[in-house]
């Protein structure tokens, strides 16, 4: 295998919470597992991370928490920083956009683009908040979205059906800042012609050619990633201010910029190569390398991400002229948790430094699951049974228990020592023919991005060992000195096997990898290595194993969820608010007082009271839902509510005419909503 070169990118995570199990599902592990696996094959490789610090993602945050933006990054660098060192996620560097190095790179390269005339400078009407004379962008500004009639789209995007927008194309605008309608004001920004890049976009997406040369394989991007840029680039592009009127961010560098920052997706980005720089600064290389030549640019993101990656920054990246274009954006699809979006602002989630301080012991437990569920071409799910199933009937039921019978056993019988193979029946053949053709298939899969299936592939080499164990039983045969030499040759292979896990697991499960390497005093980062039969020779000694992995209690599962539980039962005390009804349909609606005169129970309905009414107009028949809260006796003389302009229905033979309206608490119980004051049957409610 020819030896490549990768710069491979995390998104950066906006520097305004912390992360959750779909960040990592979705981008940081697999990237992670992508990397480590490519440093096995000595391909050279730069991962590059940090934080996403500017924008109104993070102005909005520090103004909810009433502090500065500054103190907002500084927290949450912090905090997602050390998650990351503690779930060993191996970026070569974790950088941030607040640096200084990133403020000079994101301003030359503004300049670049400036110079080479790739803006255009346009003055135009945008909203504007007088209350908080600010010009309202992006997340300053939410409305309806003109596509799919979500109510809380953005002013740059809809994060229900993707649509890029514009603030003038949400319905019913509002500012986020004052919560008021905004006004139109005068201002100018560079734009972005993204109409002028349409053609070489499309066939760059779709077939990989740039400038009618071959690119990238397009065969290995995702259907979504394809079809969303299509569906992008069919609709036709838009030139895109990449300038804002705020004043954090990186200032913009040139003439008539005052009071003006980058747009901040413009800025991010260019994050990549900035951290870059710093990191090749730190370790005494040239970071252009990175950027420039034979190299392949691979960007993890979350699907929210694609066309920021696929359409936007390869315009800027190409219109910059010398510096590579990705080769790939794996963009992954949207976890779900326990039945529910994860959701940041309702607190539904599982984050991972709570994880992390919780079980600090379980760290590849959890890779291991989320891998095995990560949401690569579909939203995919996780809950704490299925963690504990995966964790207990996979991890410590097949890898864990192959493990420990392979090691014990060689305790047992030969002190440790590796025992001499013997002449190998088809049975042992065709373990080690499988064994053999694991590591290339899952390369093949890593290759292609198909992590979830590749881990899968590793996890087939415990299967392996596991069932051959069981089949050959040598716990059996050494009862019989006959047999010593075929219970040496299935002990040797078993070991073999437990070697070869050692390697393939590396870049899913690290820390079980290593832990397998000292029980097997025993280790290679090399690829190249995995499917071999004799990588522990006859007679090395190997340790006594420690349980590799505990089971997960109920108990566990129970905690986890009684604590989601919690966060739940805050909003389901009350049903959320309905949908706008119109003053005109709120109009049509005939209340008034009405006074029961008579009540009865409905026959064979123990639900039921047919009451009569005299509602001021006449006197009508309602039944109502109420009898296992009120007897007919009580509620005879009582003033309520009716609703008269109900069509009449036949419910259980009797004809009602309207409906008594009632108050319900969360257990269920009824009230009549009856006047305060002594008012008579027949007033009308407005
Ligand atoms: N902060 C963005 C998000 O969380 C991702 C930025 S990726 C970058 O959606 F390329 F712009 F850096
Ligand atoms: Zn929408």
């Amino acid at each position: 295998m020819t030896k490549e070169k990768f710069t491979v990118t995390a998104a950066l995570p906006y520097a305004n919470g912390p992360l959750h199990l779909g960040h990592v599902a979705g981008v940081y592990l697999p990237s992670d597992i992508f990397v480590r696996f490519l440093r096995m094959n000595n391909h050279d490789v730069a991962f590059i991370c940090g934080s996403d610090e500017h924008g109104a993602a993070i102005t909005l945050r520090a103004k909810k928490e009433g502090i500065t933006p500054q103190e907002i990054v500084d927290k949450y660098n912090g905090i997602i920083g050390k998650a990351f060192k503690d779930f060993d996620i191996s970026f070569d560097i974790f950088h941030r956009t607040s640096s200084e190095i990133h403020h000079e790179t994101a301003k030359d390269f503004f300049k670049v683009l400036d110079d080479k005339n790739q803006f255009t400078k346009e003055t135009s009407e945008q909203y504007y908040d007088e209350e908080f004379n600010q010009f309202l962008a992006d997340r300053y500004i939410t409305g309806t979205c003109p596509s799919c009639k979500n109510e809380d789209a953005y002013g740059d995007q809809c994060e229900k059906c993707g649509s890029a927008l514009s603030p003038t194309d949400l319905i019913n605008p509002k500012s986020t800042l004052s919560g008021k309608t905004p006004i139109m004001r005068s201002t100018s920004h560079w734009y972005l012609p993204m109409q002028n890049h349409e053609k070489w976009l499309k066939e760059w997406v779709k077939e990989g050619t740039l400038d009618g040369v071959g690119q990238h394989d397009a065969s290995k991007w995702r259907n979504q990633v394809v079809g969303q840029c299509m569906s992008w680039l069919d609709n036709g592009l838009r030139p895109r201010a990449m300038t804002r009127d705020l004043d954090w961010g990186v200032k913009v560098p040139v003439e008539g910029g005052d009071g003006k920052v980058l747009y901040v997706w413009l800025d991010a980005p260019i994050g990549y190569i900035s951290a870059t720089k710093q990191w090749a600064k730190e370790n005494n290389k040239d970071w252009k390398d990175y950027w420039t030549g034979d190299r392949k640019l691979v960007h993890f993101i979350g699907k929210d991400n694609i066309v920021f990656h696929a359409i936007i920054f390869p315009i800027l990246l190409k219109a910059h002229e010398g510096l590579i274009l990705p080769d790939n954006v794996p963009a992954y699809e949207f976890l779900n948790l326990e039945g529910d979006k994860l959701s940041t602002s309702r607190n539904w989630a599982v984050w991972l430094h709570e994880y992390i301080e919780a079980y600090p012991d379980k760290i590849d437990e959890l890779k291991y699951v989320l891998t095995s569920i990560a949401p690569e071409t579909k939203d995919s799910e996780f809950t704490w049974k299925e963690f504990q199933t995966r964790v207990n009937s996979e991890l410590a039921n097949i890898l864990g228990n192959f493990v420990n019978r392979a090691l014990v056993l060689t305790q047992k019988y030969y002190n440790g020592n590796v025992p001499a193979l013997g002449i190998l029946t088809d049975t042992d053949k065709d373990v080690i023919a499988t064994m053999e053709a694991i590591p290339a298939r899952i390369s093949k899969l890593v290759y292609d991005y198909k992590l979830r299936e590749a881990q899968a592939e590793a996890m087939k080499l415990a299967r392996l060992g596991n069932e051959y164990l069981a089949e050959t039983e040598p716990w059996k045969m050494v009862k019989d000195p006959a047999n010593a030499e075929r219970v040496a040759t299935i002990m040797n292979i078993a070991i073999q096997i437990t070697a070869n896990l050692s390697i393939v697991l590396q870049p899913f499960l690290p820390s079980t990898a290593e832990k397998l390497s000292e029980f097997l005093d025993f280790k290679t980062t090399t690829w190249e290595n995995a499917g071999k039969l004799d990588l522990i020779p006859e007679g090395h000694s190997t340790h006594k194993p420690s349980i590799l992995f505990q089971k997960i209690e109920d108990s566990l599962v129970e905690t986890e969820l009684e604590k989601l539980e919690a966060t739940k039962s805050i909003e389901t005390i009350f049903d959320p608010q309905k949908e706008n009804a119109s003053f005109d349909e709120f109009s049509k609606m005939d209340m008034r007082l009405g006074t029961i005169v008579d009540a009865e129970k409905v026959k064979k309905a123990d639900k039921l009271l047919k009451l009569t009414v005299n509602t001021g107009l006449d006197t009508r028949t309602i039944v109502s839902g109420i009898a296992k809260h009120y007897s007919p006796e009580e509620v005879i003389g009582k003033t309520v509510t009716v609703l008269m302009n109900l069509p009449p229905r036949k419910i259980r033979g009797v004809e009602s005419q309207g409906m008594i309206l009632m108050a319900e608490d969360n257990d269920g119980n009824l009230s009549f909503m009856s006047p305060e004051k002594d008012f008579e049957a027949g007033c009308g409610i407005h």
